[in-house]
């Protein structure tokens, strides 16, 4: 039996409020603790999006009554709300320190917290508290101009979810001259390709729906310059962001993958292939995201992993409430057996042991 410390997500979608068919904060923290995630940053382009202090109340209302695990809930970026309030404080500025940090949408993806035009990045790169996080979703050329605002305004940035060769490379020679720059990378982007035959080999569906996602599945390429660059990667956050089978199926697919319960025995597989080190797994699932982010100790935390136990990935045995996973099929190694936090049994053997609620607001 292997032991882990809890792992550390810092980008989820939970889709409360607004579209709880989807996922909820009590199922979408079952799934965390299911794959081993003992903490979790949740998005901000929910129904409505969370973009001030009464919307991100109405988020972490329903988190405290719902979640079994640990969160944090991020704020949006907004075309208005970093502008300058009557008493000449930004707007953000009231609500930052109850927030995982601020989110800014530079390209098109789910939801509609979307920045077009970069005289909106301006004051939320110059106005956002420079000791909290702030993450964008950026893609290609929109990345490379984040990180010149990033240097321009002397901030950090993290930048979400990297697909590409171009991306990785220009985060590598931003960090080599002393750019704030850190970055992700999903699961599904270091298994995956745009090729992803595997699709159609499980059953994905009659159109191309299940593959959606933002950024799109990238090639063989890409993927390998990916793998080789692990060392400029420091997180693996799993981007879980649960669409129906219906919706997905639809002639109108949302884009989104779940990935909560997938990524851990995916990347221990990767680590039984040597393609990764256990080392690197525990850094960039736990040291790093803590660090990043500045998230706190969760003490008596830890989780156990039986990492001889192989096994098929199946959709019918998850927790997320959207009914299907893109890996349906695959052979992993490591089961993820117990999850401890903070002294309770969460999880053991396939049952969720802790209460609706027992999970706590990591910024109180
Ligand atoms: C995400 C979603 O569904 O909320 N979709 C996705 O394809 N990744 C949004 C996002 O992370 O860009
Ligand atoms: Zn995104
Ligand atoms: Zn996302």
């Amino acid at each position: 039996m292997l032991k882990l410390p809890g792992l550390i997500d810092p980008h989820v979608h939970f889709r409360e409020p607004g579209a709880t068919h989807k996922e909820d904060w009590n199922t979408g923290t079952s799934a965390a603790l299911a794959g081993g995630f003992t903490m979790v940053l949740a998005m901000p382009n929910t129904t409505p999006p969370i973009f001030d202090a009464e919307t991100l109340n109405l988020a972490l209302t329903a988190a405290k009554q719902k979640a079994r695990c640990d969160y944090g809930q991020y704020v949006g970026a907004g075309p208005d709300n970093a502008v300058v309030g009557t008493d000449g404080r930004p707007l953000l500025h009231e609500i930052a320190h109850r927030t995982a940090g601020l989110k800014m949408y530079l390209d098109m993806t789910y939801g509609e917290l979307r920045l077009d035009d970069m005289t909106l990045w301006a004051p939320h790169f110059q106005n956002w508290p420079k000791e909290m996080p702030l993450v964008v979703h950026s893609e290609s050329r929109s990345m490379a101009a984040a990180i010149l605002f990033a240097a321009i305004y002397d901030r950090s940035v993290h930048i979400a979810h990297i697909s590409l060769k171009e991306e990785v490379l220009l985060i590598k020679a931003a960090k080599e001259k002393g750019i704030k720059v850190t970055c992700e990378v999903c699961p599904h982007h270091l298994f995956l390709t745009s090729a992803a035959p595997i699709f159609e080999e499980n059953g994905g569906g009659l159109g191309r729906g299940r593959m959606e996602v933002r950024p799109r599945l990238a090639t063989q390429k890409d993927l390998d310059t990916l793998w080789k660059n692990l060392d400029v990667i420091d997180c693996f956050a799993t981007d879980h962001a649960p669409h129906t089978i219906e919706e997905k199926d639809s002639d109108n697919p949302p884009p989104g993958f779940p990935g909560l319960e997938s990524a851990l025995p995916l990347l221990l597989t990767a680590v039984d292939l040597r393609r990764l080190t256990l080392d690197d797994l525990i850094h960039k699932m736990h040291i790093n995201p803590k660090k990043i982010f500045h998230l706190p100790d969760q003490p008596e935390t830890w989780i156990e992993v039986d990492e001889d136990a192989t096994y098929e990935i199946k959709a019918s045995e998850q927790f997320t409430r959207c009914g299907w996973t893109p890996f349906e099929g695959w052979k992993v190694k490591g089961k993820v057996r117990k999850v401890v936090l903070r002294g309770e049994t969460a999880f053991e053997d396939g049952k969720i042991l802790v209460e609706a609620g027992y999970g706590k607001n990591i910024r109180k």
